[in-house]
């Protein structure tokens, strides 16, 4: 027997199950609540509010826990690969060799673009932001494959599932291509998924082009620590999206225009941004936080604070490592990580932060190594797209195999005018 939640509003009282998850998390299923009694909960920013039941990532914000498929993320990042994190996430286990084989060797056979596509590139003005870019092309691909669009055929969802994968690591080069002036370079399909993209955004047909191991091995592992975050803004759009019966390549398309946001995914350029102004401007790490304590958002210490998180954010440990290694390796010395870390060391410290339990989140350090690697910080967020694509891609595919599918609705308090009659124009003061 569940336990129950009693309500009682206007002497009424009414009896709501209680849920509880796999790891003990509980919840109040309010689903019966405006049926039986009229009313219903008001959660801005959804702060309280569980809007599924999912098996794909568990974090545990207090304890700074993250799981895949109940694989601690410590061990993924240091034992797997971005692929084999896509197919654990998307097929819930991770796979056998020939599994690996067979769902590797399909990603590489799709990485090439229609050559229209070209022309959907070119059509862009050269400053667009690559995520625009992005956005708008995944959203494309729906008008190029109409013949694998039917959220629930398996074989149809299999060929778009494999074709997302492969073609955004495409799509993302030939935006950044795009915005230098550069050709678009093809897929080497010989070549791992991600020295494939690197290969795509950093050679050119004039130059023997030569991908450091240190950088290939860098970007897989951010692209692991991307790859899912449960009910994420981006996350809860693709679903929503999604719950309308359109397909994967428009809900994802919603996703990537939901995570271009500085408050979520778009956090990664804004941190080298206020990297840069600090050192460019000559303030100092303190002045910038004092800044940062002011009501005004929109000098917050970027990289800084999580939804969810807090304690510490798991990712962002294991990218402050990383970051120091890379930088090693490369034998690279920047001040911009000399900053971030006195500006970490400052916040954290700082009673505003400390109250407030705001903590250096995966954006902090990420933006930090793509930029010792040479990435221009307006791809960072394309970057981290590219990560995310297997958790939106899992969550998408949940949500369509879901007892409880439903179309996304909210409801509303309504706070405007009542009654309120037409004027015609001649009559109006
Ligand atoms: N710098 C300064 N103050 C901050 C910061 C910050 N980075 N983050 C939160 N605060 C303050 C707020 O002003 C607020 O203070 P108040 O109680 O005095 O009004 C308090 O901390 C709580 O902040 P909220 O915005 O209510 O917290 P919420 O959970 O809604 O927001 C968010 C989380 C959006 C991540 C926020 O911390 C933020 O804007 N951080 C900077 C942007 C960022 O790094 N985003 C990436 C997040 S990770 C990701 O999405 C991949």
């Amino acid at each position: 027997m569940a336990d129950m939640a009693t309500l009682v509003v206007d002497g009424q009282s009414i009896e709501l199950p209680v849920v509880e998850g796999s790891e003990g998390e509980r919840a109040i299923d309010i689903r019966k609540l405006r049926s039986e009694t009229g009313i219903i909960t008001l959660d801005p920013g959804f702060a309280n509010s569980g809007a599924c039941r999912s098996a794909i990532t568990f974090i545990d914000g207090e304890k700074g826990i993250l799981r895949y498929r109940g694989i601690p993320i410590e061990e993924l990042a240091e034992h797997s690969s971005f692929l084999e994190v896509a197919y654990l996430l998307i097929y819930g286990q991770l796979p056998s060799g020939s599994e690996f084989d067979s769902f590797a060797g399909s990603i590489t056979s799709h990485t090439m673009l229609h050559e229209d596509f070209k022309r959907f590139f070119g059509a862009l003005p050269k400053d667009a932001h690559p995520m625009a870019a992005c956005s708008a092309a995944v959203g494309a691909l729906s008008a190029f494959y109409p013949d694998s669009l039917d959220p629930r055929d398996p074989r149809q969802i299999e060929i778009s599932v494999h074709r997302l994968i492969a073609k955004m690591i495409t799509m993302a080069a030939y935006a950044y291509k795009h915005s230098i002036g550069q050709p678009f370079m093809y897929p080497q399909n010989d070549q791992s998924y991600v020295a494939n993209f690197l290969q795509m955004m950093f050679s050119n047909p004039c130059e023997k082009f030569e991908l450091d191991p240190v950088v290939e091995k860098a970007v897989d592992l951010l692209l692991i620590l991307h790859a899912d975050h449960e009910q994420n803004c981006s996350t809860s759009t693709v679903r929503l999206v999604g719950s309308s019966m359109v397909n994967l390549f428009s809900a994802v398309s919603s996703g990537i225009s939901a995570l271009w946001g500085p408050s979520h995914g778009g956090a990664n350029q804004k941190v080298i941004e206020m990297l840069e102004e600090i050192r460019d401007e000559g303030i100092t790490a303190r002045e910038f936080v004092e800044r940062a304590k002011k009501a005004d958002t929109t000098d917050r210490l970027m990289g800084f604070g999580h939804r969810v998180y807090k304690n510490f954010d798991p990712r962002m440990k294991i990218i402050k490592k990383a970051c120091f290694d890379v930088l090693e390796n490369l034998g690279v010395r920047t001040k911009l990580l000399e900053i971030a870390v006195e500006l970490e060391e400052i916040a954290l410290k700082d009673d505003y932060f400390v109250e407030r339990k705001l903590y250096p989140n995966v954006d902090f350090y990420s933006g930090v190594i793509y930029n010792a690697i040479g990435t221009p910080a307006n791809m960072f967020t394309a970057m981290f797209a590219t990560g995310r694509l297997p958790g939106w891609i899992a969550q998408w595919m949940e949500l369509h195999e879901d007892p409880d599918f439903k179309i996304g609705r909210p409801r509303q308090i309504y706070t405007g005018k009542q009654v309120n009659h037409y004027v015609p124009l001649d009559q109006r003061r």
